[in-house]
């Protein structure tokens, strides 16, 4: 898989073919009205959860990205946004009840990304980078020892940036296979180091796993470390938005 980092802004919606991943990046800055024609869309339990957000810029952030999940799942559909039903599987991950389509998303500060594909699982992750001072207590916790002795071998000044690379790829393969933080972090290890092409390295008890996932590392924006994982070999990955 590649990993160009062109968004292109299409002049109509990219149809989407099998072999295919398309991964959008859309800004969360908008105004009221579109915050407005997103609250739309919703079904009552994606209201509800909107509502249940103790601050209100959570809320927007939801409601906007659900309701562009929304807008770009009804262009692949050619369905109606607002009727588009969602199942959840026990650790929450969205999907749709056919399995015409996959997806996933994310979002950090004001960027969302969307991954959509037909063949196969995907998982997209984003994240703003922000000083932590328990960076190293964090990786402890969240990394395998692979990744720590990787992370540790850095120069101090590269660490936050390496910290964040390997969490956007570590959080995007467990959301491709649906778990998300249940799944044993310690238990599969992927690259990190400035330079070394995003990889799934290891996982325990899969033999090779490079060669039932793909996995793919880009910059969603100055400061914010992105990563997206597919099952299945050899496909196409475009990047399409107008973020940033
Ligand atoms: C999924 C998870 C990794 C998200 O982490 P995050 O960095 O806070 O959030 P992100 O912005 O990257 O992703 C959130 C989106 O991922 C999707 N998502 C939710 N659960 C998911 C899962 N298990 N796997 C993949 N994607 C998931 C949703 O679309 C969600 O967006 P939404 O809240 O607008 O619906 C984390 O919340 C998690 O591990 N959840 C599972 C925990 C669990 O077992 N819960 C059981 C009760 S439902």
């Amino acid at each position: 898989m590649d990993s160009p980092t062109q968004w292109q802004l299409p002049a109509t919606h990219p149809a989407l073919a099998p072999g295919q991943v398309h991964l959008w990046r859309l800004s969360l800055l908008v105004g009221p009205e579109q915050i407005a024609a997103s609250r739309s869309l919703l079904g009552p339990d994606e209201l509800a959860k909107a509502e249940r957000f103790h601050f209100p810029r959570d809320q927007r952030r939801y409601t906007l990205a659900r309701g562009a999940l929304r807008r770009l799942l009804a262009a692949y559909l050619s369905r109606p946004a607002g009727d588009i039903r969602f199942v959840y599987n026990p650790q929450g991950k969205p999907a749709l009840p056919t399995a015409e389509l996959s997806f996933n998303l994310s979002h950090s500060g004001e960027i969302a990304l969307f991954a959509f594909g037909r063949q196969g699982r995907v998982g997209v992750d984003i994240e703003r980078h922000r000083p932590l001072d328990d960076l190293h207590a964090l990786a402890e916790s969240l990394f395998s020892q692979r990744e720590l002795a990787d992370l540790h071998s850095l120069p101090q000044a590269q660490q936050q940036t390496a910290f964040y690379d390997c969490w956007t790829r570590k959080e995007a393969f467990v959301k491709a296979i649906g778990d998300g933080l249940t799944y044993p972090l310690a238990q599969f290890d992927v690259s990190l180091l400035p330079g070394e092409a995003a990889a799934l390295l290891r996982v325990k008890e899969e033999a090779q796993p490079a060669n039932r996932w793909q996995m793919a590392a880009f910059a969603p924006a100055s400061g914010f470390s992105g990563a997206i994982v597919v099952e299945g070999q050899g496909q196409e990955l475009s990047f399409w938005g107008c973020a940033g």
